[in-house]
Formats: structure tokens, C-alpha cells, sequence
């Protein structure tokens, strides 16, 4: 169970630019729950996500996984139980390596270093079962540079190397957002299949009601730094994209939006 209790954050405190985003904060997630978070622009989805990963640190409260207080661990130490897809394509793979050595780049993660060769041709074949899912025909341009790649087959190589290694926590941050609707479409799916076939909990920020509504287990609606919307169990799967609509659009008018 991920636990956050009591988060406080404050950017730019003292200054005139002083924002308390955070303040008492609290969010309980399941073990295996898909959490889909939607929200306007600068509510607080992001710096959540941050602050379990350890990208930033809250000024006080507690963040717990499991029986781990995270918040005692360093940003690579978490890494190590969470798998990351971020916005940018180019930020969840090496462009200068090909598919084969990135995959065995992620396959390597939590294990000791040693002078073993980077890429075990034995684990070829695993790799190639993986791509193949994807049905990109990723498989078969394994040698290719990761950079050469489109941008929704590279989000999907980054989802497929951030899963490969045993983590307990997936963190997607508008992953699908630099994506063609179908590419989205696609990258959606996967990530479904992967998160159900793995048992992963799962906080997916993104700016697509209708993915929100049809993918996930909850449904959670940030506005500055509060939870608004906390939908789950028989009342999610009933969820329809008017809905939230309505809900979306008060809180983007009270943003300016
Ligand atoms: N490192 C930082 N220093 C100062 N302010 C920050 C920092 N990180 C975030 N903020 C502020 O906190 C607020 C929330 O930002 P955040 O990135 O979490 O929003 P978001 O919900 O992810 O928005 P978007 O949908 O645009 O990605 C914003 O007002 C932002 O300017
Ligand atoms: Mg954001």
C-alpha cells in the first residue's frame, strides 16, 4: 500500500512567488489499484508523482510503500521498486543505444555490476517476446538506434524496459501525451495488459478524460494540490467521459481557463 499522510509543500516560500500547493495532503493507494489522475494545468499532478519518486522532497508529512518510509531513501534507491514513463519520448530510452542494448540496460536494473557482457545474447529471445506484444513490429529492429525510432514506438519501448525489471510501483506521467491518437489508442492498451499481467500499482497522470474513464481502477481529479474527484470500485467502471466533464470545466474556469 502506497500512503502519503499529511504532505505539505510550499515553492517559493517567503518570496512573492510563494505557492503552498500541498497542505495536508493525504493518499492512500492499494496495492494493484490503477490510479488515473486528471487535473488542469498546475494542480499538483506532477510534483505528487515527483515526490514519490523522490524527484522532490515534501517540506513535512510522511510517505510510506508497503512497510518502507520512502521518504528516508534517495531518488535512485526508490527507482529501484518504481518503473517511470514520462511526457517525452526521448526521456524513457537511450537515443544512441539500439532497442537490443537498452533492453539489456533494464534488464540489468537492481542487479550487481560485473565484468559479464552488457548484452546476454541468451536473453535475446525474452526481448523479442516482449516487442512482440507491443505488435510494432519492434521485434524485428532490435539493432536499430532507439533515437531513429517514432515517437509513440519509442514510448512503447519505454514502458515495456521500465517494467522489465520486478517493481511494485508504476509511475506515468501523460506518457500518451506526445502521441497520435492512435498511437495513444496503442500505447494505452499496452499499458493496460502490462499493468494487469504484472499486478502493478499504478498512478497514470493524463490530460484524456475518456482514458481516464476507460482505463484504471480510480480516478482521482486534482485542483490545487486537493483530490476533488476519488472514484473507484463499481462506480468507476459506470464512469462516463460528461461525468467528470462537468466537474472539469467548473474547476477550469476557476483557473482561468
Ligand atoms: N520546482 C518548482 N519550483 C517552483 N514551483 C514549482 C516547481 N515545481 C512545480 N511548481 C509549481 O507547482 C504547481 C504545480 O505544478 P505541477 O507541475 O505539479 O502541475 P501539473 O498538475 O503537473 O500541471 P500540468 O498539467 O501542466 O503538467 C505549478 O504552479 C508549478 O509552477
Ligand atoms: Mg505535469
Amino acid at each position: 500500500m502506497l500512503c502519503l499522510n499529511k504532505i505539505n509543500k510550499v515553492f517559493n516560500a517567503g518570496t512573492v512567488d510563494e505557492n503552498r500547493l500541498f497542505s495536508d495532503f493525504s493518499l492512500t493507494v492499494n496495492d494493484g489499484e490503477f490510479v488515473a489522475i486528471v487535473g488542469s494545468n498546475g494542480s499538483g499532478k506532477t510534483t505528487l508523482l515527483n515526490m514519490i519518486c523522490g524527484t522532490l522532497i515534501p517540506d513535512s508529512g510522511s510517505i510510506t510503500f508497503g512497510k518502507t518510509d520512502i521518504l528516508k531513501l534517495p531518488e535512485y534507491k526508490r527507482a529501484r521498486m518504481i518503473g517511470r514513463v514520462l511526457q517525452s519520448p526521448q526521456m524513457g530510452s537511450c537515443g544512441s543505444l539500439t532497442i537490443l542494448e537498452n533492453m539489456a540496460l533494464a534488464d540489468n536494473k537492481n542487479r550487481p555490476f560485473n565484468f559479464a557482457p552488457a548484452v546476454n545474447r541468451q536473453r535475446e529471445d525474452h526481448y523479442r517476446s516482449l516487442l512482440e506484444t507491443c505488435n510494432m513490429g519492434l521485434e524485428n529492429r532490435m539493432g536499430v538506434l532507439a533515437g531513429s525510432l517514432s515517437g509513440g514506438q519509442r514510448q512503447a519501448l519505454a514502458l515495456i524496459i521500465a517494467t522489465m525489471a520486478d517493481i511494485d510501483l508504476l509511475i506515468l506521467d501523460e506518457h500518451t501525451a506526445a502521441l497520435d491518437p492512435k498511437s495513444s489508442e496503442t500505447l494505452m492498451q499496452i499499458t493496460q495488459r502490462v499493468v494487469s499481467e504484472k499486478k502493478l500499482t499504478t498512478l497514470m497522470v493524463t490530460h484524456n478524460l475518456r482514458f481516464a474513464v476507460e482505463y484504471g481502477s480510480r480516478l482521482l481529479m486534482m485542483h490545487g494540490g486537493s483530490a476533488v474527484m476519488d472514484i473507484s470500485g463499481e462506480e468507476k467502471q459506470r464512469l462516463a467521459v460528461e461525468d467528470i466533464l462537468g466537474k472539469f470545466n467548473e474547476i477550469s474556469i476557476e483557473c482561468g481557463n
